[in-house]
């Protein structure tokens, strides 16, 4: 039986990249039953040691040894945007699954060619964000296809910040190639539209930049200076077909932070959804006619950051198809370089790709529980 194959008991996982994020996907897969986290790899040594010891994992070390693993069916790639298909290829080519952290690559040629290499070899690429499953999104999903709004036609969303070099300790980044408001948070609002609409088929956009260079604000290299290389304002107009649209905010460059926000207006009311970025929150349902909201609170279990992982192995298990797949990734990837193109160039972006609708998780969905036989 090879590693992938093998799905008697949990799924064994090793975790590529020990960083920033890792601290919240260990803090979870180490908790959900249906997988075991046995290996944590880094360039940096004795950051993966660091981060295995302090959450209980057996093994660390280098991507190799960990591509070497028997034991490791799936392999969590939370590396930086430049590196995600090299490593996510190098993944496959050991003939594991892939769970990428977002974006999943950094054009489309790139990412199609890991949703390529996957397929030829029988595996699977799935990918961040994860947070779309969280109870607090899925209670509105769930709202939304039980027709409380009537049939959705327009959404705002709005993702403002100062930046995320005052708290990321190494946040040059989130300011280069693959990074920006855009692509950092964009896939979270954008991913949750794509749940609710579907498809996009045409973007417009315009972008800004408000400062050539950034201060780190935290960590030890606090107070360099390093250079902005992509816009740090987008303001988007996403078009889903038959007249429905999103009117979209990207931004580094806000002394007023306002995220987290998400709207969604129905033939028979509006639904305020809770942040993108978290897995709970509770909605609010504004009908024609009421002063007041009706509060929806977020009803399912407690999440967090690989609840896709989880959701990915129980689909390989039961031959179903994962919620946060490549393929929605790839089609959000693809909008995302649309606004960045349409700003670029001035001109609306024709979206090529399509991806068919995702259903809402059942209420009772837990990541936490085993469901191994
Ligand atoms: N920090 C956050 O709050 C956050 C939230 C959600 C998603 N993400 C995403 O997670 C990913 C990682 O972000 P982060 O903030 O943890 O970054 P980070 O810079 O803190 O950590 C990245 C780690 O990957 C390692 N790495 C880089 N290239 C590698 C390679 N080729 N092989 C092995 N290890 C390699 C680095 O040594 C580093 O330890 C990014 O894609 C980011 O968009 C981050």
């Amino acid at each position: 039986m090879t590693a992938a194959t093998n799905r008697s008991r949990a799924a064994g996982v090793g975790i590529i990249g020990a960083g920033n994020i890792s601290t919240q996907y260990l803090e979870n897969l180490t908790r959900f039953a249906d997988v075991e986290v046995r290996f944590v790899a880094d360039l940096d040594l004795p950051r993966a040691a660091a981060q295995a010891e302090a959450y209980g994992v057996p093994a660390s070390g280098s991507v190799d040894e960990l591509l070497a693993r028997e034991d490791v069916e799936v392999v969590v790639n939370l590396t930086v945007p430049a590196v995600h298909t090299d490593v996510g290829h190098r993944i496959l080519a050991a003939g594991k699954h892939v769970w990428s952290e977002k974006p999943l690559a950094l054009d489309r040629d790139a990412a199609a060619a890991l949703l390529a290499d996957a397929e030829a070899r029988g595996l699977r690429v799935a990918c961040a964000p994860d947070t779309v499953l969280g109870a607090g999104i899925q209670t509105a999903l769930r709202a939304i296809a039980r027709g409380d709004i009537g049939e959705p036609l327009t959404a705002t969303t709005m993702f403002h910040v100062p930046g995320p070099e005052s708290w990321h300790p190494s946040p040059d980044f989130l300011f280069a190639l693959g990074g920006g408001p855009l692509f950092d948070m964009g896939p979270y609002y954008v991913t949750t539209l794509v749940h609710v609409f579907g498809a996009a088929t045409r973007v417009q956009a315009v972008a800004s930049t408000s400062r050539q260079t950034r201060t780190i604000g935290s960590g030890p290299r606090a107070g360099e200076v390093f250079d902005v290389q992509v816009p740090t304002h987008h303001a988007a107009l996403i078009e889903f077909g038959e007249g429905r649209s999103a009117q979209s905010t990207f931004s580094f460059q806000h002394a007023l932070p306002r995220n987290g926000f998400v709207e969604v207006n129905g033939t028979d009311g509006t639904i305020v959804l809770p942040d993108p970025n978290t897995f709970d929150g509770d909605s609010a349902l504004w009908r024609y006619g009421q002063d007041e909201p009706t509060a929806l609170p977020a009803k399912g279990a407690e999440s967090g950051r690989g609840a896709g992982v989880v959701d990915l192995v129980r689909s390989i298990r039961d031959g179903g198809t994962e919620r946060a797949s490549g393929a929605v990734a790839a089609h959000v990837l693809d909008i995302l370089l649309g606004v960045r193109d349409a700003a670029a160039a001035g001109q609306p972006v024709e979206i090529a790709s399509a991806v068919g609708p995702v259903a809402p998780l059942p209420e009772g969905w837990d990541p936490a529980v085993s469901t191994a036989g």
